[in-house]
């Protein structure tokens, strides 16, 4: 089969990079990376899952092009994305006597990135990194954008900062090891951007939704590539989320992120399940404000029921959800401003847009609907 290759500029104001998309990329990451950095020591990032799965491969290609290269691997999940993984991290680096010439690799899903991401902004202030999303979720999402973060007990990816990588790599065969579950989760990101601004996009997952989900090689690769596509051109447009368009890319995420933090990050819910319920739950709160046609609802419904995603929280995860708890930990979300929440909401499938003006108790209505059922 002829290989598709894809590749997506970021174009911001003083920094751009290429997200590459191809099946068997990583069998050759060298030349791409030689193409934008000209340092020869680097530190793969990976975590226990992912690391004996892909990490040999890509050291091996570093040894052979005369790379000094080490690996550090931290524990696997969304639970460890946290202070002390990031000090295991820094203290690491430092061991290995990083300096400004060195970069990191950030092997892994969007726990992996975010951490690295965070890492590299960090260490001697600041040096080169580069993405290998390894999971459906982070080829589609966390890799691109310069978004990086660690969760603290009061909510999620509270203490973070904006630093762009250098290059994304994007090979899709690494999905074959994912679980159902994750690859799930990862497309919860994918319909979103049909959600957020891309209607035909939308349809397009109703009639493919299934092929991607089961790896079809050329239906995944038109889902990432658009993702990808997508979410470049918001970047670009609002970097760090001044002008309300890339806080269009929470949408689901308010919801979703108390859902998180409820259950402590743990693998109760997935980041991505948790974003597929917010989705429903935002056009929820929409159709219960008069925004959205109650149909597009219904539409987004049965889309996630054919794809087998849970409608209700008890569907979800057997945990004693309460309305009123969510709305609080919603209080800690990295949106509110001048104590406002800030809800993405749509006007129908393919038109979201920001409202900072909703009461708790809509919200409270709304939530009571996934959950007394
Ligand atoms: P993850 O990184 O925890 O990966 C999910 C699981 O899959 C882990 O157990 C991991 O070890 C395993 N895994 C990864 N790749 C694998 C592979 N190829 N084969 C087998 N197993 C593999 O989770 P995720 O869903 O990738 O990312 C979720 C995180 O991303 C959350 O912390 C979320 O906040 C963050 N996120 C960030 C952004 C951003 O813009 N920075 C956007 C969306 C999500
Ligand atoms: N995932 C949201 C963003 O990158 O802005």
């Amino acid at each position: 089969m002829r290989t598709i290759k894809e590749i997506v500029p970021v174009a911001l104001e003083n920094h751009r990079y290429e997200i590459i998309i191809a099946a068997s990329l990583l069998e050759d990451i060298i030349t791409p990376i030689q193409a934008v950095l000209t340092g020869k020591r680097c530190v793969v990032i990976s975590d226990a899952t992912v690391a004996p799965l892909y990490a040999d491969g890509i050291l091996n290609q570093f040894a052979k092009a005369g790379y000094a290269a080490t690996l550090i691997t931290i524990n696997s999940g969304d639970k460890n994305k946290n202070f002390s993984s990031l000090q295991y991290i820094c203290e690491k680096l430092l061991d290995f006597k990083v300096d400004r010439n060195c970069f990191l690799v950030a092997l892994g899903g969007g726990v992996i990135g975010d951490i690295t991401g965070l890492a590299a902004s960090l260490i001697l202030r600041g040096i080169p990194y580069i993405q290998i999303p390894t999971t459906l979720l982070a080829q589609v999402d966390s890799s691109v954008g310069g978004k990086t973060a660690i969760n603290m007990p009061q909510g999620k990816n509270l203490v973070g900062a904006f630093y762009q990588p250098s290059l994304v790599l994007i090979d899709s065969t690494v999905l074959r090891t994912l679980g159902k579950r994750e690859i799930l989760a990862g497309y919860a990101e994918i319909l979103k951007y049909g959600l957020i601004n891309d209607a035909p996009f939308f349809a397009w997952l109703e009639q493919h939704g299934a092929a991607v989900c089961a790896l079809d090689p050329a239906a995944v690769h038109y889902a990432v590539a658009t993702s990808c596509r997508a979410k470049a051109a918001i970047v670009a447009a609002d970097e760090k989320e001044t002008s309300g368009l890339r806080a269009l890319l929470n949408l689901g995420h308010t919801f979703g992120h108390a859902l998180e933090a409820a259950v402590g990050y743990s693998d109760t819910v997935l980041h991505g399940e948790a974003v597929a319920m917010g989705c429903l739950m935002a056009f929820q709160l929409s159709v219960d404000l008069g925004q959205c046609p109650p149909q597009d609802l219904e539409r987004l419904k049965q889309h996630q029921q054919a794809c087998g995603y849970a409608l209700t929280l008890p569907a979800l995860a057997d945990f004693p959800w309460q309305a009123e708890t969510l709305v609080e930990l919603m209080a800690l979300d990295k949106k509110v401003a001048d104590q406002k929440k800030t809800f993405v909401l749509a006007k129908g499938i393919g038109a979201s847009y920001l409202d900072k003006n909703i009461d708790d108790s809509s919200v409270i209505k709304a939530l009571n609907k996934f959950i007394k059922v």
